[in-house]
């Protein structure tokens, strides 16, 4: 069984796939963590972003990423090192999308994550994952927040106990410069499949929204076992 999670920025999707998938004993696939290890790979191999549309899949092989298989989840190495530690960097934020906006990079990790689910029940998260990547997951949700909230939550992530107006203001300002990046570019553009289930995480803690996506693929087991 594939459990489809898709959003914009901050919507919270990796944690809450993460716990979705500890609970119903799946594996979890978090394809931004691929992005990002390309983006922090290229950046420390002093790639420019401005020439990242020249990439190659030879020049991408070179970068040596791969989604090594952990105990519930993968762990992203490069050149044999994990880089977990490095994803969340703001200097590879920030360019992320330019690195997921090239056809080439795209292709490249598309049969990566395909394989990545062969023989296994997976609780996969990103932007394209119910519309691209697996178009036949038995379960799709679509997850939203209000942009003040996502705002705020990635700071309180990021250590931020009590984030100010101002502070809240400008991250708020990085995830929508974000989110119209990967709306708006022609390959695989965030967007909800017509068959996912949009769930508003606004007004939800962190353990009802998880809640919800458990019961819904419960139901859709069952549904599928008749
Ligand atoms: O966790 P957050 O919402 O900040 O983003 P992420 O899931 O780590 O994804 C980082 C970036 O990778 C996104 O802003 C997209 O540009 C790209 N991405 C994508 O294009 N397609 C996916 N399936 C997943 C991520």
């Amino acid at each position: 069984m594939i459990i489809a999670i898709d959003g914009p920025a901050g919507a919270g999707k990796s944690s809450t796939a993460r716990a979705v998938a500890k609970r119903l004993g799946f594996r979890h696939l978090d394809s931004g963590a691929f992005y990002r290890a390309l983006t922090y790979a290229a950046l420390r191999h002093g790639m420019q972003p401005d020439t990242w549309d020249g990439l190659d899949p030879a020049r991408l092989d070179a970068l040596r990423v791969e989604g090594q298989p952990s105990a519930d989840g993968f762990r992203l190495l490069c050149a044999g090192m994990d880089v977990s530690g490095h994803l969340r960097e703001a200097e590879v934020t920030a360019n992320v999308s330019r690195m997921a906006g090239v056809a080439a990079v795209r292709d490249w990790l598309l049969d990566r994550l395909r394989a990545a689910s062969r023989g296994v029940d997976l609780v996969a998260d990103g932007r394209d994952i119910g519309t691209v990547v697996f178009p036949d997951a038995e379960l799709k949700v679509f997850l939203v927040a209000d942009p003040v909230e996502r705002a705020r939550r990635r700071l309180v992530e990021h250590g931020r106990t009590q984030p100010d107006a101002v502070d809240v203001r400008a991250e708020r300002e990085r995830l929508e410069a974000r989110d119209r990046l990967d709306s708006e570019r022609a390959i695989a553009p965030l967007r909800r499949a017509p068959d996912a289930v949009e769930i508003d995480t606004t007004g939800l803690t962190f353990e009802e929204q998880v809640d919800r996506i458990v019961r819904l693929a419960r139901d859709r087991a069952e549904e599928l076992s008749r």
